[in-house]
């Protein structure tokens, strides 16, 4: 094997304010490599993992030297050029990005993960004491933080909101080819800097592909003397969202130089590569069609009978390699006038992520639809909440709404289409072996779309859990499922249904006791003391947010979730809507 060439070669003058030009190249990085690592970042197959795709996980690595930026007090150009990898697991999403930065030290300073790029936290944010020059490489749509979308590449001086961003790709002529940073393929950036007329570009290119001649992202008059200190680290900083919105984040090759110089290159040839594919769903290819025959002759007996979900019974079986199963089936006649929904369910099929059931595949038999899931041993949250012999702790409460609002943000927003599931409620939600949280029956709703049934004009859903629009315009939205999911935190919070067999409204209920400053009065009794105030006010609040009757009131999922993790403030200035 052919050795990888490290050339490394930093000038440092030891007198300060004399000119000093400082240069240097990674071509790989190994545990003898000048570099410092910060929080989790360590190497992997000589490259810097920046961070693993756990949740909320921070880390930096820098040059183990702050350089000189400056001369006669004005920032020196600069360049620099890296090789990156963000590489994404199956059933996890994507977040949050990495990026070049400059600090003037490399103390953490409670910063934050996910949209704080492990840069900064909330009250940090934008302060000019910051002396942060990032250029950042963001993968996640961030609320508040104005980005365009989850790809983009973006100048951020001092806080996380870009002063100028554009979407990922390259220019070839006068056209954009985009480059998905996600791929788990290995990327190549340029950053320059011309100190003398302020100029900052930013390019990016796949590997083997040439610096392209016109930048993606170019700002002029970027004076950085206020922003960039004497003395700079370099280096880079990445971090993961809450999960399952993470990935992992490499640097495998870096070189950098102060003076007017470009940067040195890098050597391509001998890159170790990150890239993971990642399983789709096919619709009707030979397994799934093998999982029908195998499991339609166990015939459906009542004895593994699991329940009546919507739209039909599901039963438990077992796969010939011994994985169980659960088999929804639906019933004769909601099967009648369903060509769409059998185009439409081969696609569902592609929606993988951890807080949703696995759908494992479907056939049609009889002109019956059966449709196979991964068996959830944990049964229904319903089942949790309310049967006397199971007690769910806080803990497992918080949890599990936190992976609810995570499954259904991937629905919303973080998939091709948008999904609106319509019938979210605890009988819903199942809980793996593990107690987390899956959506379930996510997308079924459109049967009634594709029935020609009248008795199916009505609208899907469930009294307490329905949006009043809903009952309205029939119209089903993000929105409405976010009214849903509000009924459902009040729900597991209180321990109470939305309605309660004496006709007591759990929203009006609690919006009393906010009213009169009791809200945790409102706390499942059986709880007694054992949960954190803090968690239950939020995800109380939020609950009635979400369940305000006017859908302009209530927040996004992505807002939701971020606020149940912390990572957002509560909105102030709460009011008690005028209507029900
Ligand atoms: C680290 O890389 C350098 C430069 O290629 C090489 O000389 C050295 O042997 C490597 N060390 C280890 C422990 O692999
Ligand atoms: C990821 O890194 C964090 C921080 O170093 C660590 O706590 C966690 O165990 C790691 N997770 C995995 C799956 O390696
Ligand atoms: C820096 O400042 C000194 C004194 O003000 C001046 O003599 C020198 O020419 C300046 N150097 C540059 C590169 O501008
Ligand atoms: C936020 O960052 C600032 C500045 O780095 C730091 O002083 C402060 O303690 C951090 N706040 C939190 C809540 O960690
Ligand atoms: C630093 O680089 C600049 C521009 O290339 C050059 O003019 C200057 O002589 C260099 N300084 C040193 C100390 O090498
Ligand atoms: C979840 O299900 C598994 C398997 O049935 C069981 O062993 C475990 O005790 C259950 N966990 C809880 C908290 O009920
Ligand atoms: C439920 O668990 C809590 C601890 O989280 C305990 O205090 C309470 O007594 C339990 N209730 C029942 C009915 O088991």
């Amino acid at each position: 094997m052919q050795i990888l060439i490290l050339c490394l070669s930093i000038i440092l003058t030891a007198a300060q304010g004399v000119h000093q030009n400082t240069t240097f190249v990674f071509n790989h990085f190994n545990t003898t490599t000048t570099i410092k690592y910060v929080a989790a970042a360590s190497i992997q197959s000589n490259a810097i993992r920046l961070t693993n795709h756990s949740e909320r996980v921070i880390g930096r690595a820098y040059l183990d030297k702050a350089i000189p930026m400056k001369r006669n007090g004005s920032v020196i150009s600069f360049s620099t050029s890296f090789i990156f990898a963000i590489v994404r697991h199956a059933r996890s999403g994507w977040a949050d990005g990495l990026c070049f930065v400059m600090t003037p030290t490399t103390a953490l300073d409670g910063a934050f993960a996910t949209q704080y790029l492990g840069l900064l936290n909330i009250s940090s944010d934008g302060k000019d004491y910051n002396h942060l020059f990032a250029v950042e490489f963001d993968t996640s749509q961030s609320i508040g933080v104005d980005n365009k979308d989850g790809n983009h590449v973006g100048i951020d001086l001092n806080g996380v909101k870009s002063l100028l961003a554009e979407p990922a790709g390259y220019w070839e002529g006068n056209s954009l080819t985009p480059i998905n940073l996600k791929s788990g393929h290995n990327i190549r950036a340029w950053i320059d800097y011309d100190g003398a007329s302020k100029q900052l570009d930013i390019s990016l290119a796949a590997i083997g592909e040439a610096k392209p001649q016109k930048a993606l992202v170019s700002k002029k008059d970027l004076d950085l003397d206020g922003i960039i200190e004497e003395y700079m680290y370099v280096g880079f900083s990445a971090s993961t969202g809450s999960s399952p919105l993470v990935e992992d984040h490499y640097i495998l090759a870096w070189s950098f130089t102060t003076g007017s110089d470009k940067a040195p290159d890098l050597d391509i040839l001998n890159l170790p590569s990150f890239y993971v594919k990642i399983p789709k769903f096919h619709n009707s290819n030979p397994p799934e069609q093998c999982i029908c025959h195998s499991v339609l002759p166990q015939g459906f007996r009542d004895d593994n009978l699991l329940g009546y979900g919507g739209f039909g019974q599901v039963y438990r079986g077992t796969l010939p390699s011994g994985e169980e199963i659960a088999v929804k089936c639906i019933t004769k006649d909601l099967a009648e006038g369903m060509e769409e929904f059998m185009a439409e369910i081969s696609s569902l099929g592609r929606l993988q992520h951890q807080n949703l059931v696995p759908l494992g595949g479907w056939c049609r038999k009889n002109e019956r639809i059966f449709i196979i899931y991964d068996y959830m041993s944990n049964g229904s949250l319903q089942r949790n909440l309310y049967s006397p012999e199971l007690n769910l702790t806080w803990r497992h409460r918080h949890k599990i709404l936190t992976d609810v609002a995570s499954g259904l943000l991937y629905l919303h927003e973080q998939w091709d289409k948008k999904v609106v599931h319509r019938d979210i409620k605890p009988s819903n939600i199942l809980l793996d072996y593990d107690l987390n949280g899956r959506v379930g029956d996510f997308g079924l709703a459109r049967l009634y779309d594709h029935s020609q049934r009248p008795q199916t004009t009505h609208v899907v859903g469930t009294l307490g859990y329905i949006a009043p629009e809903l009952i309205h315009s029939g119209k089903a939205s993000p929105s409405t499922d976010v009214f849903s999911f509000g009924a459902l935190m009040l729900e597991v919070a209180c321990g109470r249904k939305p309605v309660d067999p004496e006709g007591v409204i759990l929203v009006e209920w609690v919006w009393d006791l906010y009213a009169n400053e009791r809200l945790l009065d409102a706390i499942d009794q059986r709880l007694g003391k054992n949960y954190d105030k803090g968690e239950a006010e939020i995800v109380l609040v939020v609950g009635l947010i979400c369940s305000n009757p006017d859908p302009q009131k209530r927040l996004g999922m992505r807002k939701v979730l971020q606020i149940l993790c912390g990572e957002a403030a509560l909105p102030m200035g709460l009011h008690v809507p005028s209507a029900f």
